[in-house]
């Protein structure tokens, strides 16, 4: 399976923060945002990543990640000139996935939660289809929404609904056979002018092809679009790191469980950081070992 992170978008709603910087870029605490999301990939054990961002922002990511194999993965990039939509990424991404299946996650995304790797296991299980997920939440109207009926049948999917039909919120975080690229190219923008995720998932479902599983309360998921969505994020990250001392998507610690990298290159990476406490917790876990 190949994984996505779309890491376009003007980021207007964060202006002047993001004048000048990609929103993805942003700290979360102690490390860029986009880490969160590729996290998650490398979780899922997908090693194939395409970070797709603008025409002014793909030389710092380059510059963040190079390709990867620092962490045993390939990371490649595309443009995204104009941020056309969501849908957008299957386009851009068609080569990249080629004949493979596909996961996409929005790099402005984070997650959360002792289910995680389970969870992802499950969701890619499904080799026909689209998988996709709900979490319920307090402002449905800022989301694509999915509304079930009484035993849990999907019933509609809709882009941030004036009038939302249910409080399950569709994180961007999705998982699709080859078909999506077809899909994708055929789908209409919107009237706010985008291809709509959701019109790709409309379309798994009307041939009874999509599947949506509930991400449960003890699952986070965290809004990073205004800058106290990004300060409560930061706090939550602070938070658990400190109280617990594991760290929250440290994608060297994650390469380095994941066997993507040995004990010697964690080291390597950790001692390339060492003035901090993020340097620190790499050397720590390379000297202690796998636990
Ligand atoms: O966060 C989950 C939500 O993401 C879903 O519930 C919605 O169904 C989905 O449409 C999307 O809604 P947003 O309003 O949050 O999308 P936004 O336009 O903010 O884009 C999400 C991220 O993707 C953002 O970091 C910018 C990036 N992006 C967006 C577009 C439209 C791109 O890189 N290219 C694009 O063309």
């Amino acid at each position: 399976m190949k994984g996505i992170i779309l890491a376009g978008g003007k980021g207007t709603r964060l202006y002047p923060i993001t004048k000048a910087v990609s929103k993805q870029l942003l700290p979360i605490f102690d490390k860029p945002m986009i880490y969160y999301p590729i996290s998650i990939l490398m979780l899922a054990s997908i090693k194939d990543i395409l970070i797709i961002s603008s025409p002014e922002a793909i030389d710092s990511y380059k510059t963040l990640f190079g390709n990867g194999s620092q962490l045993g993965i390939n990371i490649e990039y595309a443009i995204q000139k104009e941020a056309r939509g969501l849908a957008d990424a299957f386009i851009i991404g068609e080569k990249f996935i080629s004949n493979d299946r596909v996961c996409l996650i929005l790099g402005d995304n984070i997650f959360y939660g002792p289910n995680m790797t389970q969870m992802l296991k499950d969701a890619m299980l499904h080799e026909d289809g689209a998988v996709i997920f709900g979490y319920a939440v307090k402002n449905p109207v800022e989301f694509g929404v999915v509304e079930f009926d009484k035993n849990g049948n999907v019933l509609s999917l809709e882009e941030k609904p004036e009038h939302p039909k249910s409080d399950y919120a569709i994180p961007g975080l999705y998982f699709y056979d080859n078909n999506v690229v077809t899909i994708a190219k055929n789908v209409k923008p919107s009237s706010r002018g985008e291809i709509e995720i959701t019109s790709i998932n409309e379309e798994y479902l009307k041939n009874n092809k999509l599947y949506v599983s509930i991400m449960g309360r003890g699952m986070t998921w965290l809004d990073t679009g205004t800058p106290s969505g990004m300060i409560k994020a930061s706090e939550f990250v602070q938070t658990i790191q400190e109280r617990q001392g594991f760290y929250i998507s440290c994608i060297e610690e994650i390469a380095w469980r994941r066997g993507f990298i040995d004990t010697e290159q964690l080291l390597k990476l950790g001692i390339d950081l060492e003035k901090t406490d993020y340097g620190q917790y790499l050397i720590s876990l390379a000297k202690e070992g796998k636990k």
